[in-house]
């Protein structure tokens, strides 16, 4: 797929995987992307996930035929980009790896490829005859060794999973009337919180450090190429990473009889009554991670549990602590639920908000038994928002 002369897609679309990292659902697919620069030598970036070898091998032959792969670029290690970093060696043997010095270890971990590496610092260049390459480091975005690739002469950033997104590619990679940044908003959001989400502050060193550069294109390892809609990717992840939110509410519950769902619908029709925002999420029968959207989108988080074994319905407590686990910043928070003999569910979900740094609203609302109105003030409790 040609993007440039001199830039070529080569990556893989991937509607197999029902799980990424066998953890997050993938109800539009995934694209693991890989490019080649070409000049008078030609340069790979990044591979792909493993099961899909023989699709990128041919993918790289049907944009250059004969000619060799020079260099193959590791931006990152995560397995779903360098798993064919030694398919890539055994097909091309006199291809150069070209990585930071923390890749290298881990490019023998993974792949037993000790050979025939080249080790760039921050800045560095490369050149292939025609057109550069620039290496600049971006630690812990979202693992110590990731760095992002310049390409002068075509503005155009590698940049490894930062900008990235669930959901397949078209067959026109390019975002356009196709593959608008709109539509993959969400997924891109849903990436970034469940994946990205605790790296706030070394996004925001990456993004400073590239600030200075013009980019026309991004071309990220998941997702779309970037270019009509490059200041708004920019803009999100900017606005991400600072944990800035609109006004709004992620509504999340758990229940297994119904009440605290009642509350729940109860509170989001109050909600709604009010004009204020509200994503309602079962947590029970969704994962979590597109709940974990939301509370990077709106600033009040608002949970429902009921009491279970003196404690927390367990997905409502495997969501809160992700929500703890990724660091989130200044939410306000409120929570909610049924018991039956002595309530704890509130009070827990308080305290676990209280030391992730919220702000609680109300020390919530906790009702004995079966849902009602009487029990469960929708109205009092929206009013608090
Ligand atoms: C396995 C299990 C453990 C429970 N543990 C407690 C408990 O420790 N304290 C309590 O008051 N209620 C406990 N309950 C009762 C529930 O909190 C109660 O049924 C509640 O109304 C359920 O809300 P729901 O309809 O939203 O699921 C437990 C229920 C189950 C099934
Ligand atoms: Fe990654
Ligand atoms: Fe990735």
């Amino acid at each position: 797929m040609i993007l440039s002369d001199r830039i070529r897609f080569v990556g893989v679309n991937d509607f197999r995987t029902r799980l990424f990292e066998h953890q997050w659902p993938l109800p539009f697919g995934v694209s693991y992307n890989s490019y080649l620069v070409i000049g008078e030598k030609v340069a790979l970036i990044d591979t792909a996930a493993a099961s899909f070898k023989d699709e990128f091998l041919n993918n790289i032959k049907d944009e250059i035929g004969d000619r060799k792969v020079d260099y193959l670029v590791v931006n990152h290690m995560e397995p779903d980009h360098s798993a064919l970093q030694a398919a890539v060696r055994a097909e091309y043997p006199e291809c150069t790896i070209v990585t930071n010095a923390k890749a290298v270890p881990m490019i023998e971990g993974y792949q037993g490829l000790t050979e025939n590496i080249l080790t760039v610092k921050e800045g560095e260049t490369l050149d292939l005859g025609g057109i550069t390459l620039q290496f600049f480091m971006v630690p812990m975005v979202h693992w110590p060794e990731t760095m992002v690739t310049w390409c002068l002469e075509e503005n155009t950033l590698f940049s490894g999973d930062a900008f990235g997104s669930f959901r397949a590619v078209k067959d026109c990679v390019i975002d356009s009337e196709s593959g608008t940044f709109e539509e993959y908003k969400d997924e891109m959001t849903r990436y970034y919180a469940s994946i990205v989400g605790k790296y706030g502050t070394p996004v925001q060193n990456a993004l400073k450090k590239l600030e200075g550069l013009e980019i026309k294109r991004i071309c990220s390892t998941h997702g779309p190429v970037w270019e009509n809609s490059v200041s708004q990717v920019v803009g999100l992840y900017d606005r991400l990473s600072k944990y800035e939110v609109s006004h709004g509410v992620c509504l999340a519950y758990g229940s297994m009889y119904g009440n605290t769902e009642k509350a729940a619908q109860a509170l989001a029709k109050a909600l709604e009554s009010r004009g204020i925002p509200c994503v309602l999420h079962n947590l029970t029968e969704e994962d979590y991670s597109f709940a974990l959207r939301d509370v990077f989108n709106y600033d009040t988080v608002i949970l429902g549990s009921p009491t279970y074994n003196n404690g927390i319905f367990p997905p409502v407590r495997q969501f809160m602590q992700a929500i703890c686990d990724r660091q989130v910043k200044g939410r306000r928070f409120l929570a909610f639920g049924s018991f039956t003999w002595a309530a704890a569910s509130v009070k827990l979900l308080n305290s676990m908000a209280e030391e992730g740094g919220f702000v609680l609203l109300g020390e919530g609302v906790t009702f004995k038994q079966g849902f009602s109105a009487e029990k469960f003030d929708a109205e009092a409790l929206a009013a608090l928002v």
